[in-house]
């Protein structure tokens, strides 16, 4: 993780939430004094200077919707991590067909 430039990950949407493989990945990932340190101000994320493109992809669960508890998370922790800059393409809600495969070829466009 220190040593990319950027992450491209897609990310399906699994009972409301990432899949239990990812969150363990990030648990791993997540380490004080490795990816984040305590400062003054409190915790700060040191990988600076990283792209992330997230594909997001659910059934029906879609993205800004209520229901969607993965994407402010997703924002959040990498943000905690030092990762400010994060492209995440709209891939929910699979039946909405042309639109959504539209907004993935937008995001796979841009890496
Ligand atoms: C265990 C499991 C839980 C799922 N939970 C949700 C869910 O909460 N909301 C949703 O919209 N889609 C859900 N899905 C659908 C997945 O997001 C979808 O299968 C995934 O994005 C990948 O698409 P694919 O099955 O066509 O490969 C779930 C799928 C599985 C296998």
């Amino acid at each position: 993780m220190k040593s990319v430039d950027t992450l491209v990950i897609a990310l399906p949407i699994y009972s409301f939430n990432v899949p239990g493989a990812f969150k363990a990945w990030i648990d791993q990932v997540a380490r004080a004094k490795v990816t984040f340190r305590y400062g003054d101000n409190g915790p700060e994320g040191v990988l600076e200077n990283k792209k992330a493109y997230v594909m997001l992809i659910s059934g029906g669960t879609l993205l800004g919707s209520d229901l969607d508890f993965v994407s402010g998370y997703i924002h959040h922790v990498w943000g905690f991590l030092g990762i400010k800059d994060v492209t995440m393409s709209d891939s929910s809600g699979i039946g909405r067909g042309e639109e959504v495969i539209a907004n993935t070829r937008k995001i796979i466009d841009c890496i």
